[in-house]
Parts: C-alpha cells; sequence; structure tokens
C-alpha cells in the first residue's frame, strides 16, 4: 500500500518573539519568508520559510488562551508539530483513526494557505503532535 503521507509538508515551531525568529533564520541561513498569516481560528500568526519542496512554519500565539499559547508556557519554545501532506485529508483521517490514531479534529477544516487540515493527537503517535495536510 501507498502511505497516506506523501510528503513532509511543515516543521512548526512555536516561538514567542516571531520578528526574532524570522530575523534569526534570514541572518542564520539566509532564509526568505515566502508566506504570512494570521489564523484567527488557532489564535496564531505565522511565518513560512521554505526548505525544498517543505516550509518551516513559525507559529507565535495571538492571544494568552491560544494553544500555542499554552505549549509556550508549559514547554517552552520549540518543535510544535509537523505537518504532512496527504492526497485526501478526509480519508487519511478516518484510515488513521481506525488504526487506532486519536483525532483532535474530527472532520478537517480550513488550515492557512488554503489548506484543508485535520490534527492528531501525541498522546496516540508517540508525543508528537500530527497535522494532516491536503492542498
Ligand atoms: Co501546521
Amino acid at each position: 500500500m501507498e502511505s497516506l503521507l506523501t510528503n513532509v509538508d511543515h516543521v512548526a515551531i512555536a516561538v514567542h518573539d516571531l520578528e526574532a525568529a524570522i530575523s534569526w533564520y534570514r541572518e542564520t541561513f539566509d532564509a526568505t519568508i515566502v508566506h504570512r498569516e494570521v489564523v484567527e481560528t488557532d489564535g496564531v500568526r505565522e511565518a513560512l520559510i521554505k526548505v525544498g519542496d517543505a516550509y518551516i512554519q513559525l507559529l507565535t500565539p495571538l492571544r494568552a488562551d491560544s494553544p500555542v499559547a499554552v505549549f509556550l508556557e508549559r514547554r517552552g519554545e520549540g518543535l510544535h508539530h509537523v505537518g504532512y501532506r496527504v492526497a485526501d485529508c478526509a480519508q487519511a483521517l478516518a484510515m488513521a483513526t481506525a488504526r487506532g490514531a486519536r483525532a483532535i479534529d474530527q472532520v478537517p477544516r480550513p488550515g492557512s494557505r488554503g489548506t484543508t487540515i485535520a490534527f492528531i493527537h501525541p498522546s496516540a503517535s508517540f508525543g508528537t503532535l500530527i497535522e494532516l495536510v491536503q492542498e
């Protein structure tokens, strides 16, 4: 069987200061920001750096009650989640949960860049918050 995961879409990193993180990636790696977006529903501001076919997604909270704010408070800055590209988010989510993955999103929803996404809980996936991303 073909893997449900077709590519790494992005690696998301939670930071306190988005502009400082952007500057660091720019100055350290000559990285360029290819996209910025405020995702109100998730309470985050993000900036994407293209790396090959994938992105580094720098994330910072918009407000104190956003999940990323809670994460920063508990765990500090660092790796927040991994986004994997899938051909069909609804199908991948259904298949993964049928095989024991624990869905956070019961149905796919809009993500940034016009994508369709669903999150899988880290408690049943070896500690990694996983995002399924359909372009
Ligand atoms: Co993401």
